[in-house]
């Protein structure tokens, strides 16, 4: 069901087929190419869009929770204890259904038992991988668990495997979850807590073959297993384990993992696939004050995901035909280099119209492979890379990123709508692109929706979309665009980039007729 790749290659043989001959009796491929696209919808899919790909990260880097979630008790904003809760009820909005926590590379130097109890006595410790840092370790596993509990989301925990102990980590398992009386539920009582947290989601490990410990695959996938023996399961609370996945093409990595792991306690395996605009990590590119030279490498690179996720896919079902592993892409997100004076170790970056392209694409991609895709975190939540949200002391402003994911969350658990496209393509300095990528789905209500990307940077696209076997009457919509797509939110002004109501969506006999503007995110809803 790799609907994007597919639709890559449909529309390849349909160049060959269709767009070929056009050109040899002289019609204008450019004229065709850059105005039109042709959609099928269909029903009968059994697969789910699981809530879970529109998760969230937040890690202890930079102002992501210390002056992002966690605020000084001074500032003068609305908070629970000092969870900031203006960034909560922004949150809420968009239904994050899950929160990714304390990292990421921070996770493997993380021992639990440094963030709990009397916040004074907490020990405080450097945070060597972002900025060098004193974590003063005021936001732990109770704190945290707070913070979820007010979102309405479900925690997912990454345990440390780099420089922890499988004891360590078997203990915090039976901290939070074990309903019995024991030690550690004692001690979870006297901080506060005599309820077990139940948390479902667990990972062992992170980047273990880079910052989490630097390990080959095959040496990780035996730690795996015996990290995993000691993670119990307890009532109410059977864990959700995760392995640490490969990045981007380490197809080994995958391969390795799943033939000593396969589908024996492991409910995913994480992938992880950075947007670099430049594709250098050395020189990332800015955030801001882009060309579209940038723009469409930006767009190129991220278009890699849907390769990435097919291949790896494919191994996967080779060990585990029936799908039962998820794939979790639990780091996803454009990075640039950092804003101007600030702290390098803090990746602070501003968002544009060109983060909210990326973020359509990728989340399209995720819906159109949701048979293995079952759980996605956004790198990161807030102040940090492709952020949702930025602040400055009691200042608050939505990304256009934030705005991708108010205009998809209507496919949170709805059912998947297989389609099919054929888009012409972005041509920029002799290169091409897809323009058009989109997924839709079908809510409990009835309701069917679907969102669709135009990439072009200059050109909008008329997007003919038949139904199979889909009855609708009247269709609504929302867009989200600006003049550039380097067109950034600000304190001063943090409403450039904003969802409106979309007027260029009509019925035209059974067929939907949207007129996609460039560089734009539409979001339908067919009643
Ligand atoms: O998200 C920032 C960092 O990127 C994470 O800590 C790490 O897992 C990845 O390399």
């Amino acid at each position: 069901m790799s609907i994007q790749l597919s639709n890559y290659t449909i529309m390849r043989k349909f160049t060959l087929l269709f767009l070929l001959p056009l050109l040899t009796v002289g019609l204008s491929f450019s004229g065709f190419s850059q105005s039109s696209a042709s959609i099928t919808v269909s029903n009968g899919a059994k697969d789910t869009i699981s809530r879970h790909i529109y998760g969230q990260f937040a890690e202890h880097l930079g102002r992501g929770i210390y002056g992002g979630f966690w605020v000084d008790p001074s500032l003068p904003v609305k908070k629970q204890d000092r969870i900031r809760l203006d960034v909560v009820n922004a949150l809420k909005k968009i239904k994050i259904p899950n929160l990714r926590w304390p990292g990421g590379c921070f996770a493997d130097e993380y021992h639990w038992r440094d963030g709990i109890g009397d916040r004074s006595q907490r020990p405080k410790m450097i945070n060597t991988n972002w900025g060098g840092v004193v974590e003063d370790n005021s936001f732990g596993t109770h704190e945290f668990l707070e913070l979820c509990q007010l979102l309405g989301c479900e925690p997912y925990v990454s345990g440390n495997v780099g420089s922890g102990t499988v004891q360590e980590m078997s203990n915090w398992v039976e901290y939070l979850n074990f309903d019995g009386e024991s030690p550690l539920t004692n001690l979870r009582t006297k901080n506060g807590h005599p309820k077990p947290f139940n948390v479902h989601f667990w990972g062992v490990g992170n980047e273990s073959w880079g910052c989490g410990g630097n390990m080959t695959a095959e040496h990780y996938s035996d730690e795996y297993r015996r990290y995993a023996v000691f993670a119990k399961d307890y009532n109410n609370a059977k864990l959700k384990k995760i392995a640490c996945g490969p990045s981007d093409q380490d197809y080994n990595w995958m391969e390795t993992c799943m033939k000593n792991i396969g589908s024996r306690n492991m409910w995913g395996i994480s992938l992880h696939y950075y947007t670099l605009p430049t594709g250098n990590w050395n020189d990332k590119g800015p955030a801001t004050g882009f060309g579209e030279k940038e723009y469409f490498n930006t767009i190129s690179n991220t278009l890699r995901m849907d390769e990435f996720i097919t291949k790896h896919s494919a191994i996967m079902d080779k060990y585990d035909p029936n799908k039962k592993v998820a794939l979790v892409v639990d780091e996803w997100g454009v990075w640039t280099n950092v804003e101007p004076g600030t702290n390098p170790g803090f990746l602070f970056q501003q968002n544009s119209l060109r983060d909210a392209l990326v973020a359509g694409t990728n989340l399209n991609i995720f819906n159109n492979h949701c048979d293995r895709v079952k759980m996605a975190a956004l790198a990161q939540c807030i102040n940090v890379l492709q952020a949702l949200i930025l602040t400055d002391k009691e200042k608050m402003l939505l990304t256009p990123t934030y705005y991708v994911f108010d205009m998809y969350k209507v496919h949170q658990d709805a059912q998947y709508l297989p389609i099919k496209l054929n888009t012409p393509d972005y041509e920029f300095d002799g290169k091409k692109l897809p323009a058009v990528n989109a997924s839709a789905s079908r809510d409990a209500a009835g309701k069917i929706h679907i969102t669709l990307v135009n990439l072009d940077a200059r050109n909008s696209v008329n997007v003919s979309t038949e139904f199979k076997g889909l009855q609708w009457n009247t269709v609504t919509g929302q867009v989200l665009t600006s003049a550039s797509v380097a067109d950034i939110n600000t304190f001063e002004k943090p409403n450039t980039i904003i969802n409106k109501r979309f007027t260029g969506a009509r019925k035209n006999g059974d067929k939907l007729v949207v007129n996609l503007p460039s560089k734009s995110i539409v979001s339908l809803e067919l009643n």
